[in-house]
């Protein structure tokens, strides 16, 4: 019977964990193993540290999801959102209206852009800022004279959120199973992931020389004027923190020239320093006409994405304006006051605090540390920038196999690193660091020390078995 399943025999019914599994749906989650297991409740958190209701405290290895970029909890941040609340709680962008923190925000960020944008549209979620990005690029492409360019291209094993667009461009398998998706004309081309996909004896230079040599081979076939945008992370996030290949961009961003393709950088878990520059745009010299933020620009303190455009979508968007009489798209939360409020505090405190610098001199110790686990024998690779990077869990290094599902071995890893009190991102074999990007050097030791440990256990287990 699914009553016995969907409630624990540890909780009385009135508590948390039975309340959560009578009522609450949680996202990327094994919803017949949560009636058993129940959720773990998060308490609070200080610094890099979250702290369970039992009291256990983690090192969060992965900010949440690669976004609490200031760590948990945060008095300054808490007294801004506090006072927009107290001031006006809520107002729109609609029909000329606007709100201060909106324009100041739109404005800084047009100020700190990697390359010269035009416009700052806002919504509430990385997703919706994909989403919205998607209707640009068909909005563009109508202006021009071009409507049927339509089709977008993006990489497989990508994220770029859950909504129906943009989990289309997203190149995951098991997010679209069942859903009837991707929506038609949502292409993936191919996963630049070096270590597992390259041939015997390519370079990294040619393993993305024949990645480009593919992109414009799918280009041609589905012929370059029905092609409306490219879609990227400057490092690929939940597709298991995956560094670009030497020379990626490079030769991907000529092809997309070529054929006058746009090019959209998913810049939500890279942007605001976390590649160790202010944007991973920078780091590996993107030329977007899109930028999607979202996370790190309000430290995850509160729900808020923006897209910035460049002058060329800008003006076409007028252009639609004036024939319809109006740029119809808008959210009810379109620069939220308070959310809006909160990101632009954020980037002062970055600015005040010199985040990119602060990156950048700690980066040094957690690329030593992350490249150090490869001599483990359950790693294959290990390779980050700035303060984000993956590590893939192997059975044999030599043949880079992986251990078969039935052996739990990752689920294995997360529970032992859990143990150990650190949470990190695991996603298949890999697993994904992005600490919060205040981490101190100590900090980053303790973090790597736990994990060890965790990944010794593991080993050690694997032996016994
Ligand atoms: C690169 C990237 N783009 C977009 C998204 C979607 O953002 P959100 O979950 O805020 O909708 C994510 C979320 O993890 C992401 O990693």
């Amino acid at each position: 019977m699914t009553t016995a399943r969907t409630t624990p025999m540890m909780h009385g019914s009135n508590s948390l964990p039975a309340m959560d599994i009578a009522s609450l749906i949680h996202p990327q989650t094994d919803l017949s193993a949560h009636g058993t297991r129940g959720p773990n409740i998060m308490a609070r958190g200080h610094g890099i540290e979250i702290v369970d209701a039992q009291g256990k405290s983690y090192i969060e290895g992965a900010a949440g999801l690669w976004c609490a970029s200031l760590g948990f909890g945060n008095e300054r941040l808490a007294r801004v959102a506090y006072e927009q609340m107290r001031d006006i709680g809520y107002y729109h962008l609609y029909r000329h209206t606007s709100l201060a923190p909106a324009i100041e925000l739109a404005s800084r960020l047009l100020a700190i852009a990697p390359v010269p944008m035009s416009k700052v549209l806002l919504q509430c979620s990385g997703s919706e800022a994909n989403d919205t990005a998607v209707k640009l690029a068909w909005y563009y492409w109508h202006a021009m004279g071009q409507p049927q360019r339509r089709k977008i291209i993006a990489r497989t094993a990508s994220y770029h959120g859950s909504t129906v667009a943009s989990v289309s461009l997203s190149g995951k398998p098991d997010m679209h199973a069942d859903f009837a998706l991707p929506l038609p004309g949502f292409l993936h081309t191919d996963f630049p992931h070096y270590y597992r996909e390259h041939r015997d004896g390519e370079s990294e230079e040619e393993f993305s020389a024949r990645l480009a040599k593919n992109l414009e081979a799918l280009i041609l076939t589905e012929g370059p004027d029905t092609v409306a945008a490219f879609w990227a992370e400057p490092v690929m996030g939940a597709g298991g923190a995956v560094l670009p290949p030497a020379g990626y961009f490079e030769a991907v961003q000529a092809v997309l020239g070529k054929y006058d393709i746009l090019f959209v950088a998913d810049e939500v878990v890279c942007g605001f320093g976390r590649t160790g520059a202010m944007w991973g745009s920078t780091t590996y010299s993107l030329k977007p006409d899109m930028i999607s933020s979202a996370k790190a620009l309000s430290a995850a303190m509160a729900p808020i994405s923006a897209l910035l455009v460049n002058e060329r979508i800008y003006q076409a968007m007028l252009r639609e304006s004036e024939k319809l009489g109006s740029f119809a798209h808008g959210y009810t939360y379109a620069g939220h006051p308070m959310a809006a409020a909160v990101a632009l505090e954020t980037l002062k405190i970055y600015e005040e605090i010199d985040i990119v610098r602060k990156v950048r001199q700690v980066a040094p110790r957690f690329l030593e540390r992350l490249a150090a686990l490869a001599d483990h024998p359950l790693v294959g690779d290990a390779r980050g920038v700035g303060l984000i990077g993956g590590v893939e869990i192997v059975a044999d290094k030599r043949t880079r196999a992986v251990f078969p599902a039935s052996a739990r071995v990752p689920a294995c890893l997360d529970e032992a690193a859990r143990r150990n009190g650190v949470i990190l991102r695991f996603i298949g074999n890999r697993v994904a660091f992005s600490p919060p990007m205040i981490i101190t050097e100590a900090e980053i030791d303790e973090l790597f020390d736990r994990f060890t440990a965790a990944l010794d256990s593991t080993a050690a287990m694997l032996k016994a078995a």
